[in-house]
């Protein structure tokens, strides 16, 4: 396994669509170990998920572990959601593409989504809380989406100013 470089905020990369996943590719060793990497990448971050747009692939899928213990490594491949709550949950979120900044965002508390597994079995999960909140930040990234969009212009500011500084502070 290896390490793969995160793409950062404002890689023009992190903007695009991601296509959907090809049957064939469930069986190509190279899409298993690009899972493996994924993973790898994320728990070394650390994080509690990553999607492929970040890591300069445009297929649909993301890799996510929210446990504490990470031991309970998910993958969703080609994921639609199916429902969500009308009950709406704010998190504190982060982003491994945009290190150091953190933001309240509202999203649906909990959802219904559909997804193919690694091996490309279909599968139906009904999710809520954290996992719910990091399953849709990570579908956002598949479709060039970002958690600095929901904010407002003067927050988006701010946290874009923060990450600057960060950077500087950095070099
Ligand atoms: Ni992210």
């Amino acid at each position: 396994m290896s390490l793969l470089p995160i793409l950062e905020y404002p890689d023009a990369a992190l903007r695009k669509t991601a296509a959907p996943v090809a049957v064939e590719r469930f069986a190509d060793p190279a899409f298993q170990r690009l899972l493996d990497d994924m993973f790898q990448t994320m728990y070394e971050a650390p994080g509690i998920g990553l999607a492929s747009t970040q890591v300069d692939v445009f297929e649909r899928f993301m890799v996510i572990d929210v446990t504490e213990t990470r031991d309970q490594p998910l993958v969703f491949v080609n994921p639609t959601i199916r429902e969500r709550s009308s009950d709406l949950r704010v998190h504190t979120e982060g982003c491994l593409s945009i290190p150091g900044v953190f933001a309240d965002v509202t999203r649906a508390d909990g959802i219904l989504v559909e997804a193919f597994d690694r091996h490309g079995a279909r599968f139906e999960l009904g999710v809520d809380g954290l996992l719910a909140t990091c399953v849709q930040h990570e579908l956002d990234h598949l479709d060039g989406k970002l958690f600095i969009d929901y904010l407002s212009p003067l927050k988006r500011d701010r946290a874009l100013k923060k990450l600057e500084k960060l950077r500087k502070s950095r070099e």
